[in-house]
């Protein structure tokens, strides 16, 4: 039932069809228990919150899959001005974002002109960019860009899925650069002929790759909700000294509230991605189709309406 379920809410994350009916009619549904709202204001007000409560922060700019040039050209704008508001409120915060927003599915030329403008306006600000990945069919293309651009932007970091075959094989690549590499299970629906099947796996693979970057060095961004790989991450620092200061842990607005807290008073460094922006519909149905119980709550709550 649990995987049915979580087909289906893949299903619906980029159905096109309802991806405009929710962006018409706005944060509606329970998806404002995932999203900080659609106005940058909303956004700078929650980081502001969570930092006095000494959370970091990383904002998305909500916004993925787009083909239209000048829809691609203006999250862009979007994502600078994300960048300047950041520095302006002097907020503890970096952006992440997606670069099919950016123009990734129109063109080379496109996507990277204005991964440069975000980068610049990054390097002016001192605020860091980490870039999302999105699914499988990307991932190439996204580590290929992301290859060209840390050469000229140090603060420049992305993600790898540990549901996929291939990725301990980037992260080795990908250690020459000493990148700062937030490290997920992963959220797309993926065919096992590149993926693995099953939670055990995609386990196992996620501590091994934990271990992997940590004893490489370099500093490790472990994003779950995870106990188990919370736990494990916690072991292993202890048992080789790695300083607190070589990984932190990430987890999504809205989820594991408590858990977010008990970590900062433990010490350890916990940054929470916050999405805003009215392109919330395939970022909430990921969430449903990653924890049925979300479904139950966000009945209770239009219920309650
Ligand atoms: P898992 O799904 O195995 O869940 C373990 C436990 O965590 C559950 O039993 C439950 O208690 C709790 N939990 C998990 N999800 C929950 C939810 N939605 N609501 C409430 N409780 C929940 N993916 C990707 O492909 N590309 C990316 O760039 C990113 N970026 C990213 C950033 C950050 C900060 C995080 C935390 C996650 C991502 N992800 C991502 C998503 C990631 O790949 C993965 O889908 C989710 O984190 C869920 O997997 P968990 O590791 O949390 O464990």
């Amino acid at each position: 039932m649990e995987k049915l379920m979580r087909k289906f809410f893949l299903f619906l994350s980029n159905n096109k069809f309802f991806t405009k009916l929710a962006k018409k009619y706005g944060l509606r549904f329970g998806a404002a228990r995932f999203v900080a709202g659609e106005q940058i204001a909303q956004a700078t007000d929650t980081i502001r919150r969570l930092n006095k409560h000494d959370l970091v922060v990383t904002l998305d700019h909500l916004g993925e899959f787009v083909s239209d040039e000048k829809e691609a050209r203006e999250r862009t704008e979007q994502c600078v001005k994300a960048i300047e508001a950041i520095a302006e409120e002097n907020l503890d915060s970096q952006l992440s974002l997606k670069m099919t927003s950016m123009g990734l599915d129109i063109s080379r030329e496109l996507v990277m002109e204005n991964m440069r403008k975000i980068l610049e306006a990054g390097k002016k600000h001192n605020v860091f960019v980490t870039i999302d990945m999105e699914d499988y069919e990307r991932c190439q293309a996204t580590i290929d860009i992301f290859e060209e651009l840390k050469k000229d932007y140090d603060g420049l970091g992305t993600v790898l899925q540990a549901y996929l075959y291939r990725t301990v094989d980037d992260l080795q690549h990908l250690n020459q650069y000493n990148p700062n590499l937030r490290l997920v299970k992963g959220a797309y629906k993926e065919s096992p002929e590149v993926a693995y099947p099953n939670k055990k796996d995609v386990d196992e693979n996620f501590k091994k790759i934990i271990k992997m970057h940590l004893e490489n060095g370099n500093y490790t961004a472990v994003a779950t909700h995870d106990d188990a790989m919370i736990e494990y991450t916690k072991e292993l620092v202890k048992e080789k000294g790695y300083s607190k200061d070589q990984f932190e842990f990430q987890m999504l607005y809205g989820i594991r509230n408590e858990l977010q807290d008990q970590l900062v008073k433990e010490g350890y460094t916990v940054r929470v991605y916050v999405p805003y922006g009215n392109d919330w519909y395939g970022y909430f149905m990921r969430r449903l189709a990653e924890r049925p119980a979300n479904v139950a709550f966000v009945l209770k709550g239009i219920l309650k309406k």
